[in-house]
């Protein structure tokens, strides 16, 4: 009865829209590869509405590749072909020059050639564009009204990552550029693209609306001794209406993360591998914010080799230090409306995991100081899978701080366990678990 009306919630609100089609590029007689703007929708589910309409272009502006930094070309071309037409980008080009391309208006980027950023640190710390939230900064910053931009599987933006990797490891406060940042996006694509090797996170979704991304792969490999750090997929932050669908990703943190004020979100069809699992959060760091993330809904993905499957991790109500990428705790704020639906799990360490003492290691604490952040209507659906052997027999664990801070959280045909086969336990504490439906759930 209870599985059946979350259903009918779940399918009446979400509006299903048409199958996607995918993109093929195509080489010409001339060898440059071309291609029109793919049909892709947001599928099964879209964010709740329609995207905006994206009239058809009637002008095109194609790039040479100088052999040298080709920023200056890129930004002249976006300019040329903006309000109406499409800049082609089929060859190799280089990107040694931050690029502002916040103005953008009805223009596409077709991208079937190569992008790479150069890995001059010095010039790029002195010039990075840099965002207050958790000090990110970034190598360009795209944002405007419907921009499509499309690389029909052959694309590659190659953030070079290694130097900077490598940098990090001696120099903790860093500030890596993310790979790609919308800044300020409303209404408008990113598909068919190849990204590798992001000094940092992959992609922040900020200040954005009305965005398809679909048909995306990320791939992080280091060459030498050092780990990739923080390489999340995606972050979204004051958004709302954003898909991100049918892609595969292989990286080292988050798959996808809905950091402070993202609503309306869709995550389906994803493969991740090797991840941090796809979170909600962390929320709460800052004492002065308000965090909101609210109507999620992760549908049909699988995770695999990662620390979680669905996570929901919030700060306690007090602020502490340590480190200087961990500090934090105190803010307010809410979780609410979050559904994960139809998720396989393969070797991660917990399938799920909801954290109210995130960042902080002293759980007496957490006690004294409940978070400020609430957790509600939270729904757990059709999980399967395995977990990896680090907690066998114990696949998942949801502690809050107190049950006011965390209500009305559900989960129904959950069928996972560990490699041993045993009997699966759940640690579920400090809050109503009657909602858990078949969890054999321990204190610790
Ligand atoms: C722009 O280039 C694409 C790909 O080569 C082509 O299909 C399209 O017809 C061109 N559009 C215009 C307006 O020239
Ligand atoms: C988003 O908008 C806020 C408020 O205008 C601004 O401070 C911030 O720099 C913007 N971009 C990002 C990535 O946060
Ligand atoms: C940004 O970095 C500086 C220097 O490391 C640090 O003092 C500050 O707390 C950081 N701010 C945030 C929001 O993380
Ligand atoms: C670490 O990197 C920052 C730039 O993000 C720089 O200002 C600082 O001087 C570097 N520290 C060391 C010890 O190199
Ligand atoms: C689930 O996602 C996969 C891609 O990972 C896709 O092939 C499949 O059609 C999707 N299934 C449903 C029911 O949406
Ligand atoms: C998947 O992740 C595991 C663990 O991080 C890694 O060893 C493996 O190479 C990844 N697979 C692919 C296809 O990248
Ligand atoms: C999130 O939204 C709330 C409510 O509108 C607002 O108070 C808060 O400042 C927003 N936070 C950010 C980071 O924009
Ligand atoms: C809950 O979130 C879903 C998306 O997951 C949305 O369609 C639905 O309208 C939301 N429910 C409420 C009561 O806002
Ligand atoms: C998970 O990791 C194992 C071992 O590294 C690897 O063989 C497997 O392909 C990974 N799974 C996925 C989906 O990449
Ligand atoms: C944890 O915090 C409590 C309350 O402040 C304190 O009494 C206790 O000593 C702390 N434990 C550790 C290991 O720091
Ligand atoms: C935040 O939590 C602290 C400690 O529990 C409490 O004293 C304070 O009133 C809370 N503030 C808000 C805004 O909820
Ligand atoms: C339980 O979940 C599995 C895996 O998604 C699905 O095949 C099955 O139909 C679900 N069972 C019920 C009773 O919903």
């Amino acid at each position: 009865m209870l599985r059946k009306s979350i259903a009918a919630f779940v399918s009446a609100a979400l509006a299903a829209s048409s199958q996607a089609a995918s993109p093929k590029a195509t080489r010409s007689e001339t060898g440059q590869t071309s291609i029109g703007r793919p049909d892709i929708e947001a599928y099964p589910f879209n964010a709740g509405r329609a995207l905006p309409e994206s009239p058809v272009r009637t002008k095109n502006c194609t790039v040479a590749a100088s052999g040298g930094d080709d920023a200056a070309a890129i930004l002249q071309a976006l300019h040329d072909c903006n309000n109406g037409g499409t800049v082609i980008l089929d060859a190799e080009y280089t990107i040694g020059t931050v690029l502002d391309l916040t103005f953008l208006n009805s223009v596409d980027i077709a991208l079937t050639g190569k992008i790479t950023f150069t890995d001059d640190i010095e010039y790029w710390v002195n010039n990075e564009f840099h965002y207050d939230f958790q000090n990110s900064t970034s190598f360009f910053k795209l944002g405007g009204t419907d921009v499509n931009i499309y690389g029909g599987g052959v694309g590659v933006i190659d953030g070079a990552g290694q130097k900077w990797w490598e940098e990090f490891a001696v120099n903790a406060t860093l500030l890596r550029p993310i790979l790609f940042v919308t800044d300020g996006l409303h209404g408008g694509s990113i598909t068919g693209i190849n990204m590798i090797n992001s000094p940092n996170w992959f992609n922040l979704i900020a200040n954005s609306s009305d965005v398809l991304i679909s048909d995306i792969t990320i791939n992080v490999h280091s060459t030498g001794k050092v780990t990739a750090k923080n390489t999340d997929g995606w972050d979204t932050y004051r958004s709302d209406g954003i898909i991100i669908q049918n892609s595969v990703i292989n990286n080292g943190d988050d798959c996808v993360s809905f950091k402070p004020n993202s609503t309306n979100i869709v995550v389906q069809g994803l493969q991740c591998n090797g991840s941090h699992g796809i979170s909600v959060g962390s929320l709460g760091q800052y004492v002065d914010q308000y965090d909101i993330v609210e109507n999620i809904y992760v549908y049909n993905n699988s995770m695999s080799n990662a620390s979680d499957g669905a996570r929901i991790k919030v700060w306690p109500g007090i602020n502490s230090y340590q480190a200087p990428t961990l500090s934090g705790g105190g803010g307010a704020g809410y979780v609410k409306n979050i559904t994960y639906e139809k998720y396989y799990n393969h070797n991660n360490d917990w399938a799920i995991e909801v954290n109210q003492c995130y960042g902080q290691s002293n759980k007496t604490l957490c006690q004294l100081f409940p978070s400020n952040m609430t957790i509600s209507d939270i729904y757990f659906l059709d999980f399967w899978g395995t977990t990896s052997k680090k907690y066998d027999p114990k696949v998942g664990t949801l502690v809050c701080s107190s049950p006011q801070q965390c209500q009305n959280i559900n989960a129904r045909n959950i069928s996972i366990k560990g490699p041993s086969g045993a009997s699966p336990k759940w640690v579920c504490s400090g809050f109503d678990t009657s909602g858990l439906e078949g969890f054999d759930c321990v204190s610790s």
